[in-house]
């Protein structure tokens, strides 16, 4: 069941269950999210951590229990940018509004603002193919903006980049979040990263996904100090426990 939620809440989750056939992918899971925070879900690959950022966006929907979402446009970012080759940056990150109706004008305009959130504005008439990994990346986040989302669900958008370019993008994505203040739901493998973007990181067991740890993250500035700071590395190690225990109650 999918209905509007009170304004707290971007995502309320109630005992939510997905099952492909006969395989479980989420399971019983309890999750509220409150809007304007910035969440990140970790957990074993296959565990159905993408199944439920699915069904957080209303591309999916559960077999059991309820699912409520806020009023307001969700954008998606996933793994790979999705860019179209043929059009330009502008073009590309305007299509979602072409889609919607929206006229020209106000369609360049609006553009052209989400590609400056990203620093992308000068690169605006060129084609995806003449631009880098971590600029195509920016741009499909540009994309994710352009609608003005209440949520922005992102699906390990920088797996496929290189260390330097993912960490130049954790501390975009983060001072973009802060100005913003969008709710933000993040799935990522890496947890420096989850740690270092939200500021709670949810644990789940493998497949089928439940929750096994609900972890504060520090609450100091997010710039390069953090990183390096002993208390990033006490939260890491803290939710990397949550997860290795439940792998072994998993295997036993
Ligand atoms: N549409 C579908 N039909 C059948 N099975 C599915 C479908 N979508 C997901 N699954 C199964 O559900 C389980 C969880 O998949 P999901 O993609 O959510 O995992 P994940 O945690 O995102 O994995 P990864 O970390 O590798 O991205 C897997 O066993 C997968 O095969
Ligand atoms: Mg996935």
């Amino acid at each position: 069941m999918t209905t509007g939620t009170d304004h707290a809440f971007a995502l309320d989750l109630h005992a939510v269950s997905r099952v492909f056939g006969a395989v479980a992918a989420v399971e019983d899971v309890d999750l509220a999210v409150p809007a304007r925070s910035f969440t990140a879900l970790v957990g074993p690959s296959g565990c159905g951590k993408t199944t439920l950022l699915r069904m957080m966006g209303g591309l999916d929907a559960p077999s059991s229990g309820s699912l409520a979402r806020a009023e307001g446009a969700t954008g998606f970012c996933f793994q790979e940018p999705r860019l179209l080759p043929w059009r330009t940056l502008l073009e590309n990150v305007a299509l979602p509004l072409e889609l919607a109706g929206v006229a020209a004008t106000e369609r360049r305009a609006r553009a052209l603002d989400a590609l400056a959130l990203v620093r992308l504005a000068d690169a605006s008439s060129r084609f995806p193919h003449q631009l880098s990994g971590g600029m195509k990346m920016r741009a499909s986040i540009a994309r994710a903006l352009v609608s003005r989302p209440r949520l922005l669900l992102l699906d390990e958008p920088f797996g496929a980049l290189d260390e330097v370019t993912r960490h130049e993008l954790d501390l975009e994505l983060r001072a973009l979040w802060e100005r913003e203040r969008f709710t933000a739901v993040i799935v990522t493998h890496s947890m420096p990263e989850a740690v270092f973007l939200a500021d709670r990181v949810v644990v789940f067991s493998p497949r089928p996904a439940r929750i096994v740890a609900d972890i504060a993250t520090p609450a100091l500035p997010r710039g390069e100090r953090f990183w390096t700071d002993p208390a990033l590395g006490a939260c890491v190690r803290e939710a990397s426990d949550a997860m290795l225990a439940a792998i072994a109650e998993a295997s036993r």
